[in-house]
């Protein structure tokens, strides 16, 4: 299970993100909180590429990432750039879940206006518990970044 959360929002994220790092760190886990840190409006493609440079090349089982905006979409969409990401949107526990099991999500990423704190709290739960499950999954996630040597 990561021990560590590399965390960012935008302003539309602002208030989710202070609720998320205020319980991860009462469940014992270490939390960098990228910013920002007042509720002045602000573009959210810099706060996804600061945890995206934390995130590249760590090891998900350890280090995962959580961005939040209002929609969850804007961070989603700028994190999938970066080679090495895999960001998944969730609305609800069972996507969180599926997306570490079978997609080996480094990043979670939430919409503030979307996704009450309670579900929000329970997605990031799971994310954080849920191992990626290997086998098949991982010839899949390898030919998302095009891996051509993976075959059946
Ligand atoms: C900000 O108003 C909003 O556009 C942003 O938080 C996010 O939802 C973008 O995808």
């Amino acid at each position: 299970m990561a021990r560590k959360i590399i965390i960012a929002s935008d302003h539309g994220g602002l208030r989710l993100k202070r609720v998320l790092v205020e319980a991860l760190k009462g469940w014992g886990l270490e939390v960098e909180d990228l910013g920002p840190d007042c509720e002045e409006s602000c573009d959210y493609p810099p706060f996804a590429r600061k945890v995206t440079d934390r995130i590249v090349g760590t090891d998900p089982a350890e280090v995962l990432g959580i961005l939040i905006c209002g929609s969850g979409i804007g961070m989603c969409m700028t994190a999938n750039h970066v080679p090495g990401i895999r960001a998944a949107m969730a609305t609800n526990e069972y996507m969180a879940r599926k997306s570490r099991e079978h997609n080996d999500a480094n990043i979670l990423c939430l919409g503030e206006r979307v996704t009450g704190e309670d579900v929000a709290l329970d997605m990031v739960k799971i994310f954080i518990e849920t191992t990626f499950e290997g086998g098949r999954h991982l010839r899949r996630v390898k030919l998302i970044e095009g891996d051509e040597t993976q075959t059946k």
